[in-house]
């Protein structure tokens, strides 16, 4: 495995996430403030080309997963496009293509997706309740949201649902969340609430995972732990007769650190070792000082194989110092 995405405590980084978009279509509560978030121009953000470029330079080195982020990410033009040359990675390597959405502008374009290539669906969703689903994202959709997921399921893809889980707001609908995976072929993941900086709203809203558990385990005795599989972030159960399972991700109260095997791509282009870091470093002004080096001297991308071993010297450098773990209580977390 590549010396590049290994790092000092032997993690090797194979899974690859990958934000094309700040941009959002829905204002989560948790998230978001109503009026959005200032938005950098686009010219910072990674063009096709290059979010391809860097894919490719991943897969070459051993990632054999990418995830597509935001945001929201099929609010960019390019979505499909993407999903479809990141199919062409597969020649190299690439195994897995997914994406998270909140599903609420992604019916259309799912079945294009998935002829291209895209073979894992995490859909964002926090509540049943229509009512409390405009009260949490500030917008409608959440039919919108169950359309694509029966889709996705009917294309045959991987389906996953993560739910938010937060204390007043949608813990009695733990139970509801739990018999949506009776019929259908869906792994419903709670996740802990992760607080982050400054946000006052949330400091008293995480439920931790042993309460869930609990609640759930006391309608459903039978409820199981299934064997763990290597770098899940979530910790799995079914019940018996069950189509589908039930997972927590439990950044809070149980990290997962230790068998992380993923690095982050931000939307301009920085490489992020950690969810909870605070380090990017830029990958977009490497390869930009090439193309602009190579436009003065008229060359056609000779100086590509050199680009690409700077690109892997930051990239090995932000490995490099990936720190063993975070503590709940650096809690930073601004995910999408
Ligand atoms: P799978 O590939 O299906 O396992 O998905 P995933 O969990 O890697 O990705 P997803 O985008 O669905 O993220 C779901 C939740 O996982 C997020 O809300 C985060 O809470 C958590 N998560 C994802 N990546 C990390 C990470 O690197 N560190 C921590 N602490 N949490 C993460
Ligand atoms: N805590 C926990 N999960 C969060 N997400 C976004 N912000 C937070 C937070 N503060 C979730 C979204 C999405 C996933 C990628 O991250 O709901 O499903
Ligand atoms: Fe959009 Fe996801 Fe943030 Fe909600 S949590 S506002 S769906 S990026």
């Amino acid at each position: 495995f590549s010396s590049f995405l290994t790092d000092r405590f032997k993690r090797q980084h194979n899974y690859l996430r990958i934000s094309i978009t700040e941009r959002c279509n829905l204002r989560c509560l948790y998230c978001m403030p109503s009026e959005g978030i200032e938005l950098s121009p686009a010219s910072h953000l990674l063009s096709t080309n290059e979010i391809i470029e860097v894919a490719r330079l991943f897969v070459s080195e051993g990632v054999t997963k990418i995830r597509l982020t935001g945001g929201e990410p099929t609010v960019r033009k390019d979505v499909v496009e993407l999903v479809r040359r990141l199919g062409e990675l597969r020649s190299l390597g690439l195994k897995e293509i997914a994406i998270t959405s909140n599903g609420v502008s992604l019916l259309r374009k799912l079945p294009a997706m998935v002829e291209a290539g895209l073979t894992a669906v995490n859909l964002s969703l926090d509540t049943l309740i229509p009512a409390k689903f405009e009260l949490i994202t500030r917008r409608r959709g959440l039919e919108k949201v169950l359309q694509s997921m029966d889709e996705a399921l009917r294309l045959g893809v991987r389906v996953k649902v993560n739910t938010v889980v937060m204390r007043g707001v949608n813990e009695e609908e733990l139970g509801d969340f739990v018999e949506m995976t009776k019929d259908k072929e869906v792994e419903v993941r709670f996740i802990e609430y992760m607080p982050f900086d400054g946000n006052k709203w949330a400091s008293k809203k995480m439920f931790p995972f042993q309460q869930m558990l609990n609640t759930i385990t006391r309608q459903h005795p039978d409820f199981y732990l299934l064997p763990q599989l290597p770098n899940d972030t979530a910790k799995t159960y079914a019940i018996p007769g069950y189509a589908g399972t039930v997972g927590f991700i439990t950044s809070m109260t149980e990290n997962f650190c230790g068998t992380c095997n993923r690095l982050r791509i931000t939307s301009d282009g920085n490489i992020k070792a950690c969810l909870f870091g605070n380090e990017e470093v830029s990958l977009r002004d490497v390869m930009r000082e090439y193309r602009q080096a190579d436009e003065e001297v008229g060359a056609g991308g000779e100086r590509r194989g050199e680009m690409e071993k700077r690109l892997l010297e930051v990239i090995g450098g932000a490995v490099g110092r990936k720190e063993e773990g975070h503590k709940p209580a650096d809690a930073l977390a601004r995910e999408g």
